[in-house]
This record gives C-alpha cells, sequence and structure tokens, in this order.
C-alpha cells in the first residue's frame, strides 16, 4: 500500500468524528418537557438516518458524562487478563495500568456444564452477583462493582480500585468506575480466549442500585448485546422530571434532589443541576436509548413507591420511541409488576427475561415484544402528550444488532462552556467511491459505500464493518 493511500485511509475515519461535534454541556439549554432525544446539541437538527443516531448518542454520552456522570477515560495504555479454571468455576484477574500506576482484581465466573459451543459460552455480567435466574448455557461473571467504587454513602466519594488509578478526585462517580471496570473485564477476555467466552454474546444486570449501574455500563459499553436492569427505579430507569413531578403529586419517591446527598452514584456536578432540572439537556430515557439498538429489557415493582414506578413507565416509553424510530422496537422490553420483595425475582417474568436472552444470548429467533405496566402508580399518571412535545421520525437506514460490535470508540467531549456548533448529517465523503481495502460501510459509517472497480463492498464483520474487497 503506498503511503498516499495508507493516509487517505486513516483520514477518513477521522474526517467522520470531526463531522459530529460533542459538546459536554449546553449552557442555554432550558426545558421542563422530557427533552427531544432526536435533537442534536445545536437545537435546530434532528436525526433522519441511523447514521445520524451514532453521532446523536454519542451527544447525548458526552451531555450526560458533563452534567451527572463525570468522565469515563478511555481504554487505559495497558489491560490484560490471566484466567485459571478449577471445576466449573474460572478466575479472570484484570490488571489496567495507565501512568505508571496499575490496578488489578479477580472476577470469578461460573461455567455451565457440557460442551462450549463454537464461538465460546455466552456471559452474563452480574453486578454484585444479580438477582435474576440464568437459563442453562450462558456464563455468569460476578462482578464486585464495590471493589471498583465505593457505594457507602456520600462520605465514600473517590474510594476503590478505579480512583487508586484515576486519583481520588476524578470526576467519574462510582456508577463510571463501575462502567469503566465492566469495560476492562471485557478489554481483558478479548485477549484471554482461555476464558472460552463469546464476546458477542454479553449481558449485563444489576438490581436497585446495582441495576441503575448496569444501565449506565449497557448504555457505555457497546460491546453489551444486552442490558437487563431489575428495579433500577430513580437514578436508572426513571426519569429525574418525571420523578419530581410524581413527588410533587404526593408519592414518596425518590429524585435527584435526594439522590446527590445519599449516595456517590453521580457526579459532585449534578448537585449543581437537582434543583433546576429543565437545564439538563436530557434525562434518563436519553441514557436508556444509548442502549439502542441492542437489547435492553427492564424490570420495575410497583410495590416500591420509592422507584418511582410512573416515571420508570414514562421514562421506557420516551426511551421506547428511539427503538421505534431505528425500526427495533422489539429490542427493547419492559415489564412492571406488583406482588414481590424489592429484588426478589417473580416467576411470571421468567418467560419474559428468557425471551430476551434467548434473542441476544442463545441465537434464537423468538418473539420480545414485552412492553407492560400494571399501572399501578398512585396520584400521577402518564401523560405522554405533555410530557414527549415531539414528533418520532423514521430513521431510514438498518440498525439490527443482536450482538455487540468488536471495539467501542469512547466520544470526544468538548471542555463545559464551549459553544456547539452543528454537526454535520451528511458528510462530503458521501457519492465518492472508496478505494480497495477502505471502509464501505457498517454502523455508524458515514463513508462512501461504493467501492472503486474491481474492488465490491462485502460485509466482513455484520453489521459493524464492510470493506472493499478485490
Ligand atoms: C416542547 O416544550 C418545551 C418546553 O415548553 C419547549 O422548549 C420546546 O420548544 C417544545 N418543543 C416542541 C417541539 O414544541
Amino acid at each position: 500500500m503506498s503511503p498516499l493511500t495508507s493516509l487517505f485511509l486513516l483520514a477518513l475515519p477521522a474526517l467522520t468524528l470531526a463531522a459530529c461535534d460533542t459538546p459536554s454541556t449546553l449552557p442555554s439549554f432550558t426545558n421542563d418537557n422530557l427533552p427531544d432525544p432526536f435533537l442534536f446539541s445545536n437545537g435546530n437538527t434532528r436525526t433522519a438516518t441511523v447514521d445520524d443516531w451514532t453521532c446523536r448518542r454519542s451527544q447525548i454520552s458526552a451531555l450526560i458524562q458533563g452534567y451527572e456522570a463525570g468522565t469515563l477515560p478511555e481504554k487505559p495504555a495497558t489491560v490484560t487478563g490471566s484466567f485459571s479454571k478449577s471445576g466449573n468455576t474460572g478466575t479472570l484477574t484484570v490488571t489496567a495500568g495507565d501512568n505508571g500506576k496499575s490496578v488489578n482484581w479477580a472476577n470469578s465466573i461460573s461455567y455451565p456444564t457440557g460442551t462450549a459451543p463454537a464461538g465460546g459460552w455466552p456471559l452474563l455480567i452480574a453486578y454484585g452477583g444479580g438477582s435474576i435466574p440464568v437459563p442453562a448455557g450462558i456464563a455468569t461473571l460476578n462482578y464486585n462493582n464495590d471493589n471498583i467504587g465505593q457505594q457507602n454513602s456520600g462520605s465514600s466519594r473517590g474510594v476503590g480500585l478505579f480512583y487508586n488509578l484515576y486519583g481520588s478526585s476524578a470526576t467519574a462517580s462510582a456508577m463510571t468506575a463501575w462502567t469503566w471496570g465492566v469495560s476492562r473485564i471485557i478489554d481483558a477476555l478479548e485477549t484471554t480466549p482461555a476464558a472460552g467466552i463469546d464476546l458477542s454474546k454479553i449481558a449485563i444486570t444489576g438490581c436497585s442500585r446495582n441495576g441503575k449501574g448496569a444501565l449506565m455500563a449497557g448504555a457505555f459499553e457497546t460491546r453489551i448485546a444486552l442490558t437487563i436492569p431489575q428495579e433500577s427505579g430513580s437514578g436508572g430507569d426513571a426519569c429525574w422530571r418525571l420523578s419530581k413531578f410524581e413527588e410533587s403529586s404526593g408519592s414518596k419517591v425518590q429524585t435527584a434532589t435526594e439522590i446527590v446527598g445519599e449516595n456517590v452514584w453521580f457526579s459532585t456536578n449534578f448537585n449543581n443541576y437537582v434543583n433546576t432540572l429543565g437545564k439538563l439537556p436530557f434525562d434518563h430515557h436519553s441514557l436508556m436509548a444509548m442502549v439502542a439498538p441492542r437489547g435492553l429489557i427492564s424490570f420495575e415493582n410497583t410495590d416500591f413507591v420509592w422507584l418511582s414506578p410512573m416515571s420508570s413507565w414514562g421514562c421506557a416509553s420516551a426511551a421506547h420511541t428511539v427503538y421505534k424510530a431505528l425500526g427495533v422496537p422489539q429490542n427493547h422490553g419492559f415489564a412492571q409488576i406488583g406482588g414481590h420483595n424489592h429484588c426478589a425475582w417473580p416467576t411470571s417474568l421468567t418467560p419474559t427475561l428468557n425471551a430476551f436472552f434467548d434473542k441476544f444470548l442463545l441465537g434464537k429467533s423468538v418473539n420480545t415484544d414485552y412492553f407492560t405496566t400494571n399501572s399501578v402508580f398512585g396520584p400521577a399518571k402518564w401523560d405522554a402528550t405533555r410530557w414527549m412535545n415531539w414528533s418520532v421520525p423514521t430513521l431510514s437506514g438498518t440498525a439490527s444488532p443482536t450482538s455487540a460490535p468488536p471495539t467501542t470508540t469512547p466520544p470526544t467531549t468538548t471542555a463545559p462552556g464551549s459553544t456547539s456548533t452543528p454537526p454535520s448529517t451528511t458528510t462530503t465523503a458521501n457519492g465518492a467511491t472508496q478505494t480497495q481495502y477502505g471502509q464501505c460501510g457498517g454502523t455508524g459509517w458515514t463513508g462512501p459505500t461504493v467501492c472503486a472497480s474491481p474492488a465490491t463492498c462485502v460485509a466482513v464483520s455484520p453489521p459493524w464493518y464492510s470493506q472493499c474487497l478485490p
């Protein structure tokens, strides 16, 4: 390959990234309704294509980090894994190092019995061990997230392995630290074939506070194929604005003002916004929408008012519009019932859960059309037309993964207070032809899709990457 050709190949993705501006704050933003998830940060263009959504998703990522999560660091300089197994129990030790420091921790994986599938075992990463029934044929990693970022109370900020590496004053909240830890576990699995995990079939779960954490990891880490937050409530499935409304209607629910004092799940910067929620250019429907088009199934419990049942349902309904716009509404499920303890599993929901495991981890073609609530909300009712004063576009293009992409690209963020320039929704590269061995398609690709003769565009790693091959 000539030096000129390789320069061209390197330059193209960079051009594409630069076209999507991702400011981390929008100082003049104000909206007391649920913000339009399809509206770019420039405030006047809406997403029209599936590729536009990829840009919009990175904008939401930057905003959530800027306002409430703190900065999620990129992959550190070194990440390695070592693995040992005794019977059906494996131990994956992850070592992550940067800036002359290094941390490591061991993760226990329980494996199914029998012969592994050709691609390796599907894996459920379970915060605190998880509290859902796991079907046969799926390995479970017991994720000790508290070890990565402590969550004892407001006084446990900046404590844990993440902060040993990045410093106790890192802006990342505990939930962001946990997300980082999940990504490093997946990094280590990628270079540790002895662990025998199928990297395209990774799910994540947790309940209550750990459900909030599991949702955040699923939102930010695109290598996760299926996200299963259980009874995550406020700070998870629920929207801040809706929880505030639910409280003002007379229900004792968890709100943003309460949550920032209770624990260290969010950044200290979030304290500045909990009394002016309208200034947030997102809400948690945007966080859930970051998971799209990958699988997401939330379970909520109306017996526990503190979880903000109306807010969870309304917020999930708002997030669902993004799955609809992407043409994959069945990839997003929600089930909300009562009659069981907090984080206890009601067997009546097992078929719903198994359908999502079947589709996203076990490679079966099944119906996952589950989106229901018992509507036991107390005084506050969900009013979609009041809270969602925006239309749902049909995004052109195809988005239908049943597994996760091989790598993750952290968003580039700009400093708070910087002004945003409109992201371009088209690219000058469109219409041009791609050279041999160049990229010509795949998720998020906005460059040329036609190859210069005699090469043709081949989906080498569908749906993530297509390449011009002779
Ligand atoms: C929705 O309502 C908010 C708050 O009143 C307003 O700022 C926004 O412009 C409205 N959006 C549309 C599309 O009408």
